[in-house]
């Protein structure tokens, strides 16, 4: 299929949301000024603030410098939902060219904490990625096998390749040591650093937000994943930051693990209607992803929730727990267009 019959797909409203999640993933793994133009098309006038958020976060991953202009100018709205304002800055951080800078120092002080944590992380990154492309020590070694960054990410043609930046340039974040082909928001903290002294960061509230992100995703890269699931479930239970949240809910679900305890503080945190959109998001994909068949029909149940956000994230969680079932989607195999 074309990408302009994936575009179609897309942008067509009367679609069911997972059917348009596939399009947009798809599109990313495709890659090319192309697709970054039909999901650029996606990112305006839609009415979905998950779908709105998707879409940013793929650019991102795609690390799209033709996104940039279209992502900051939805970060400055401070009319938009802020689950997409946090995907934006988030996004162009990712990206990480000279022309992000000023609009994610806007957005340092900006009067929404998540986006405001967001930015304040994304423009640390931004700083790390042009200090490393100074040392010219960014191009990273093709590693033997990475996954897509989750379970949902491959809700996408099965044999498309791992998708290379939509510049065509090195991919710049994508961790050595992580055995996934995400573009993490911070880099991990170096092997240098003890698991329990990471674990400690990770759980202490007062510590800085981007050394608890490096400690989660160091944590994760190392492989003991059970017990890194169980330390994700002790944050979701006492961290009070949403972006912590929705971020130790990706991981979990990125890790996949069955752990009894991380899985209850998943559901837990799906069903508390004071969570924020966010992280309820997060934690619906992180079930639909670990894909155990008892917790199929509390997805069911919110995926009638009231709020938005939470409804769609959970028809989208019910597709990747069908996907990850049917065995659909084998990890990919990452190739040469991962690292120059
Ligand atoms: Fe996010
Ligand atoms: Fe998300």
């Amino acid at each position: 299929m074309s990408v302009e019959t994936h575009r179609a797909e897309l942008v067509d409203q009367s679609l069911p949301m997972p059917r348009r999640f596939r399009a947009l993933f798809t599109l990313r793994s495709i890659g090319g000024d192309d697709a970054v133009a039909a999901l650029l098309g996606a990112m305006t006038d839609d009415p979905s603030a998950l779908f709105r958020h998707e879409v940013a976060f793929a650019l991102g991953q795609m690390q799209a410098p033709g996104a940039v202009d279209v992502l900051k100018r939805v970060l400055r709205d401070v009319t938009d939902d802020e689950m997409v304002r946090h995907e934006c800055a988030e996004a162009l951080g990712a990206i990480a060219t000279e022309e992000c800078v000023d609009a994610l120092r806007d957005a340092c002080v900006d009067g929404c904490r998540v986006v405001r944590e967001t930015a304040t992380l994304a423009l640390r990154r931004l700083e790390h990625a042009r200090a490393k492309r100074g040392e010219a020590k960014d191009a990273v070694e093709a590693p033997a096998s990475k996954t897509l960054g989750s379970a949902k990410e491959r809700l996408s043609a099965p044999a498309a390749a791992a998708p290379a930046p939509a510049n065509g340039a090195p991919r710049d974040g994508v961790d050595a040591d992580s055995p996934y082909l995400s573009v993490d928001p911070v880099p991990a903290a170096p092997a240098s650093v003890p698991s329990d002294a990471l674990t400690a960061v990770l759980l202490d509230e007062s510590a800085d937000m981007w050394d608890r992100y490096g400690a989660m995703f160091a944590l994760r890269n190392r492989g003991d994943g059970p017990g890194v699931a169980r330390t994700l479930g002790e944050v979701l239970g006492s961290s009070q930051s949403a972006l912590l949240k929705h971020e130790a809910c990706y991981v979990l679900g990125q890790l996949q693990e069955a752990d009894a305890t991380a899985r209850a503080s998943l559901v837990r945190t799906l069903e508390d209607v004071r969570e924020h959109p966010m992280v309820r998001h997060e934690a619906a994909e992180a079930i639909g992803s670990i894909a155990a068949p008892d917790t199929e029909n509390l997805l069911r149940k919110y995926a009638g929730d009231g709020d938005r956000i939470v409804a769609e994230s959970c028809e989208v969680a019910l597709d990747i727990m069908a996907s990850e079932m049917s065995g659909e989607f084998v990890p990919l195999a990452a190739c040469g267009e991962v690292a120059a």
